[in-house]
Protein backbone atom coordinates (compact mmCIF):
# COMPACT_ATOMS: atom_id res chain seq x y z
CA UNK A 1 0.00 0.00 0.00
CA UNK A 2 1.13 3.33 -0.56
CA UNK A 3 2.08 6.08 2.22
CA UNK A 4 0.13 9.12 1.40
CA UNK A 5 1.56 12.49 2.67
CA UNK A 6 -0.76 15.69 2.67
CA UNK A 7 0.59 18.87 2.05
CA UNK A 8 0.07 22.46 0.63
CA UNK A 9 1.02 24.31 -2.38
CA UNK A 10 0.32 27.40 -3.11
CA UNK A 11 -2.67 27.18 -0.12
CA UNK A 12 -3.99 24.05 -1.90
CA UNK A 13 -4.32 21.74 0.25
CA UNK A 14 -3.12 18.20 -1.16
CA UNK A 15 -2.40 14.71 -0.87
CA UNK A 16 0.37 13.07 -2.98
CA UNK A 17 2.30 9.52 -2.64
CA UNK A 18 5.41 9.57 -0.38
CA UNK A 19 7.83 8.90 -2.74
CA UNK A 20 6.29 11.95 -5.09
CA UNK A 21 8.50 15.06 -5.93
CA UNK A 22 7.10 18.33 -5.03
CA UNK A 23 6.94 18.51 -9.20
CA UNK A 24 4.72 15.77 -9.71
CA UNK A 25 2.26 16.27 -6.56
CA UNK A 26 2.51 20.19 -8.15
CA UNK A 27 1.49 19.11 -11.63
CA UNK A 28 -1.00 16.24 -10.22
CA UNK A 29 -3.29 19.10 -9.20
CA UNK A 30 -2.92 21.17 -12.17
CA UNK A 31 -0.22 23.66 -10.46
CA UNK A 32 2.57 24.61 -12.46
CA UNK A 33 5.96 25.13 -12.45
CA UNK A 34 8.72 26.08 -14.79
CA UNK A 35 11.30 23.06 -15.46
CA UNK A 36 13.93 22.72 -18.12
CA UNK A 37 16.16 20.13 -17.17
CA UNK A 38 13.42 17.70 -15.85
CA UNK A 39 11.54 15.72 -18.22
CA UNK A 40 8.69 13.13 -17.66
CA UNK A 41 10.23 9.89 -18.50
CA UNK A 42 13.88 10.58 -17.75
CA UNK A 43 15.68 10.48 -14.65
CA UNK A 44 16.08 13.68 -12.42
CA UNK A 45 19.15 15.68 -12.16
CA UNK A 46 18.32 19.20 -10.44
CA UNK A 47 20.66 20.69 -13.04
CA UNK A 48 18.95 23.84 -14.41
CA UNK A 49 17.29 24.89 -10.80
CA UNK A 50 13.99 26.82 -12.62
CA UNK A 51 12.11 24.92 -10.77
CA UNK A 52 13.03 26.05 -7.41
CA UNK A 53 10.27 26.82 -4.79
CA UNK A 54 9.62 27.99 -1.50
CA UNK A 55 9.50 25.86 1.77
CA UNK A 56 8.29 27.36 4.71
CA UNK A 57 10.84 26.88 7.63
CA UNK A 58 13.71 26.79 4.86
CA UNK A 59 15.32 29.94 3.74
CA UNK A 60 16.95 27.79 1.03
CA UNK A 61 15.33 27.53 -2.38
CA UNK A 62 14.47 23.66 -3.43
CA UNK A 63 14.44 22.11 -6.49
CA UNK A 64 11.08 20.82 -6.88
CA UNK A 65 12.16 17.96 -9.39
CA UNK A 66 14.00 16.47 -7.05
CA UNK A 67 12.75 17.19 -3.42
CA UNK A 68 10.04 14.62 -1.95
CA UNK A 69 6.89 15.29 -0.32
CA UNK A 70 6.61 15.70 3.09
CA UNK A 71 4.25 15.51 5.92
CA UNK A 72 2.49 19.11 6.47
CA UNK A 73 5.03 20.47 4.09
CA UNK A 74 4.24 23.75 3.47
CA UNK A 75 5.40 24.75 -0.45
CA UNK A 76 5.05 28.15 -2.39
CA UNK A 77 5.40 27.82 -6.13
CA UNK A 78 4.98 31.60 -6.98
CA UNK A 79 6.41 34.83 -5.29
CA UNK A 80 7.89 38.07 -6.52
CA UNK A 81 11.15 36.31 -4.76
CA UNK A 82 11.22 33.07 -7.06
CA UNK A 83 9.89 35.55 -9.89
CA UNK A 84 13.15 37.51 -9.53
CA UNK A 85 15.00 34.02 -9.52
CA UNK A 86 14.14 32.39 -12.35
CA UNK A 87 13.89 35.52 -14.43
CA UNK A 88 17.63 35.75 -13.45
CA UNK A 89 18.51 31.87 -14.24
CA UNK A 90 17.08 32.28 -17.56
CA UNK A 91 18.79 35.80 -18.32
CA UNK A 92 22.19 33.97 -17.50
CA UNK A 93 21.61 31.32 -19.58
CA UNK A 94 21.09 33.78 -22.77
CA UNK A 95 24.14 35.10 -21.68
CA UNK A 96 26.68 31.95 -20.97
CA UNK A 97 25.63 30.94 -24.52
CA UNK A 98 25.00 31.96 -27.76
CA UNK A 99 21.67 32.16 -28.73
CA UNK A 100 20.54 34.32 -32.04
CA UNK A 101 16.88 33.03 -32.17
CA UNK A 102 16.88 34.34 -36.17
CA UNK A 103 18.91 31.81 -37.25
CA UNK A 104 18.13 28.75 -34.91
CA UNK A 105 16.46 25.40 -36.04
CA UNK A 106 14.51 25.83 -32.99
CA UNK A 107 12.76 29.33 -33.09
CA UNK A 108 9.41 29.66 -32.21
CA UNK A 109 9.74 26.11 -31.12
CA UNK A 110 12.20 26.11 -28.02
CA UNK A 111 11.53 25.71 -24.50
CA UNK A 112 14.24 28.38 -23.44
CA UNK A 113 12.76 30.84 -25.75
CA UNK A 114 9.42 29.94 -24.52
CA UNK A 115 9.85 30.11 -20.71
CA UNK A 116 11.74 33.64 -21.16
CA UNK A 117 8.66 34.71 -22.69
CA UNK A 118 6.68 33.39 -19.67
CA UNK A 119 9.08 35.31 -17.33
CA UNK A 120 8.23 38.44 -19.10
CA UNK A 121 12.56 38.29 -20.18
CA UNK A 122 12.58 41.91 -22.58
CA UNK A 123 16.08 41.79 -22.07
CA UNK A 124 19.91 40.56 -20.47
CA UNK A 125 20.79 42.59 -17.87
CA UNK A 126 24.48 40.75 -17.88
CA UNK A 127 27.17 40.84 -20.42
CA UNK A 128 26.96 38.56 -22.68
CA UNK A 129 30.06 36.05 -22.59
CA UNK A 130 30.01 35.21 -26.48
CA UNK A 131 31.88 31.77 -25.91
CA UNK A 132 34.20 30.39 -28.43
CA UNK A 133 31.80 27.33 -29.20
CA UNK A 134 32.28 24.79 -31.90
CA UNK A 135 29.62 22.88 -33.71
CA UNK A 136 30.33 18.75 -34.40
CA UNK A 137 28.77 18.25 -37.70
CA UNK A 138 31.07 15.15 -37.73
CA UNK A 139 28.05 12.51 -37.76
CA UNK A 140 26.54 11.54 -40.73
CA UNK A 141 22.98 13.14 -40.14
CA UNK A 142 22.85 14.75 -36.90
CA UNK A 143 24.85 18.20 -35.55
CA UNK A 144 25.31 19.17 -32.23
CA UNK A 145 25.86 22.77 -31.88
CA UNK A 146 27.63 24.07 -28.87
CA UNK A 147 26.66 27.55 -28.85
CA UNK A 148 23.29 26.90 -28.25
CA UNK A 149 23.47 23.60 -25.54
CA UNK A 150 22.02 24.62 -21.88
CA UNK A 151 23.87 21.45 -20.42
CA UNK A 152 20.43 19.96 -19.18
CA UNK A 153 21.80 16.94 -19.94
CA UNK A 154 18.73 15.11 -20.96
CA UNK A 155 20.02 14.12 -23.92
CA UNK A 156 22.69 12.18 -21.85
CA UNK A 157 19.79 10.66 -20.23
CA UNK A 158 17.38 9.44 -23.37
CA UNK A 159 20.81 8.12 -24.55
CA UNK A 160 21.44 6.04 -21.78
CA UNK A 161 17.86 5.20 -19.92
CA UNK A 162 15.97 5.06 -23.72
CA UNK A 163 18.03 4.04 -26.01
CA UNK A 164 20.67 2.13 -23.86
CA UNK A 165 23.36 3.29 -25.84
CA UNK A 166 25.12 5.09 -23.31
CA UNK A 167 26.94 7.55 -26.28
CA UNK A 168 26.50 11.21 -24.98
CA UNK A 169 28.23 12.40 -21.55
CA UNK A 170 28.96 15.61 -19.91
CA UNK A 171 32.30 16.51 -19.93
CA UNK A 172 34.22 19.21 -17.70
CA UNK A 173 32.99 21.21 -14.63
CA UNK A 174 30.78 24.09 -14.39
CA UNK A 175 30.81 26.40 -16.83
CA UNK A 176 33.65 24.70 -18.70
CA UNK A 177 31.12 22.00 -18.94
CA UNK A 178 30.63 20.30 -22.73
CA UNK A 179 28.73 17.03 -24.17
CA UNK A 180 30.95 14.30 -25.24
CA UNK A 181 30.17 11.80 -27.60
CA UNK A 182 31.91 8.49 -26.74
CA UNK A 183 34.85 9.80 -24.47
CA UNK A 184 35.44 12.32 -26.59
CA UNK A 185 35.54 11.31 -30.01
CA UNK A 186 33.95 13.77 -32.48
CA UNK A 187 30.11 12.14 -32.91
CA UNK A 188 30.82 10.77 -36.64
CA UNK A 189 33.09 8.32 -34.46
CA UNK A 190 31.36 7.51 -32.01
CA UNK A 191 30.44 3.40 -32.37
CA UNK A 192 28.00 2.98 -29.83
CA UNK A 193 25.85 5.70 -31.50
CA UNK A 194 23.18 3.93 -33.15
CA UNK A 195 21.67 7.15 -35.26
CA UNK A 196 18.42 6.44 -33.04
CA UNK A 197 17.79 10.24 -33.06
CA UNK A 198 16.05 10.18 -29.63
CA UNK A 199 18.70 13.20 -28.14
CA UNK A 200 17.44 15.54 -30.84
CA UNK A 201 13.46 14.78 -29.73
CA UNK A 202 14.65 15.85 -26.31
CA UNK A 203 16.88 18.51 -26.42
CA UNK A 204 14.66 22.08 -25.32
CA UNK A 205 17.14 24.12 -27.55
CA UNK A 206 18.25 24.10 -31.09
CA UNK A 207 21.27 22.68 -29.89
CA UNK A 208 21.06 19.13 -31.80
CA UNK A 209 19.02 19.06 -35.04
CA UNK A 210 18.69 16.71 -38.33
CA UNK A 211 21.31 18.27 -40.81
CA UNK A 212 19.15 19.26 -44.09
CA UNK A 213 16.25 20.49 -41.88
CA UNK A 214 15.76 24.14 -41.19
CA UNK A 215 13.62 23.87 -38.66
CA UNK A 216 12.95 21.27 -35.28
CA UNK A 217 9.78 19.18 -36.05
CA UNK A 218 6.98 19.42 -32.35
CA UNK A 219 4.50 17.14 -33.80
CA UNK A 220 7.35 14.42 -33.72
CA UNK A 221 8.87 15.64 -30.32
CA UNK A 222 5.31 15.67 -28.80
CA UNK A 223 4.80 12.03 -29.74
CA UNK A 224 7.90 11.04 -29.08
CA UNK A 225 8.26 12.52 -25.35
CA UNK A 226 4.34 10.74 -24.80
CA UNK A 227 6.40 7.64 -25.73
CA UNK A 228 8.97 7.99 -23.00
CA UNK A 229 6.43 8.66 -20.82
CA UNK A 230 4.60 5.24 -21.25
CA UNK A 231 7.73 3.52 -21.34
CA UNK A 232 8.81 4.64 -18.27
CA UNK A 233 5.69 3.43 -16.89
CA UNK A 234 6.22 0.29 -18.15
CA UNK A 235 9.08 -0.24 -16.70
CA UNK A 236 7.93 0.64 -13.18
S1 LIG B 1 21.31 9.24 -31.94
FE1 LIG B 1 20.53 7.83 -30.32
S2 LIG B 1 22.33 6.57 -29.80
FE2 LIG B 1 23.12 8.34 -30.95
S3 LIG B 1 23.68 9.83 -29.39
FE3 LIG B 1 21.53 10.28 -29.95
S4 LIG B 1 20.26 9.10 -28.50
FE4 LIG B 1 22.35 8.29 -28.38
S1 LIG C 1 22.52 19.22 -26.42
FE1 LIG C 1 20.40 19.86 -25.91
S2 LIG C 1 19.61 18.15 -24.66
FE2 LIG C 1 21.84 17.95 -24.70
S3 LIG C 1 22.56 19.02 -22.86
FE3 LIG C 1 22.62 20.49 -24.56
S4 LIG C 1 20.66 21.57 -24.48
FE4 LIG C 1 20.43 19.71 -23.24
S1 LIG D 1 13.76 21.19 -13.63
FE1 LIG D 1 14.30 21.01 -11.56
S2 LIG D 1 16.37 21.57 -11.51
FE2 LIG D 1 15.86 21.63 -13.63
Amino acid sequence: MHEIRTLSIDGQMISASADATILEAAREHGISIPTLCHLDGLSDVGACRLCLVEIEGQNRLQPACVTRVEEHMVVRTTSARLKKYRRMLLELLFSEGNHVCAVCVANRNCELQNLAADAGMDHVRFDYLHPACTTDATHDRFVLDHNRCILCARCVRVCDEIEAASTLAVAGRGSQSWIVSDLQDSWGDARSCTSCGKCLLVCPTGSLFEKGHTSTDPERKEDFLRYIVNANRRKG
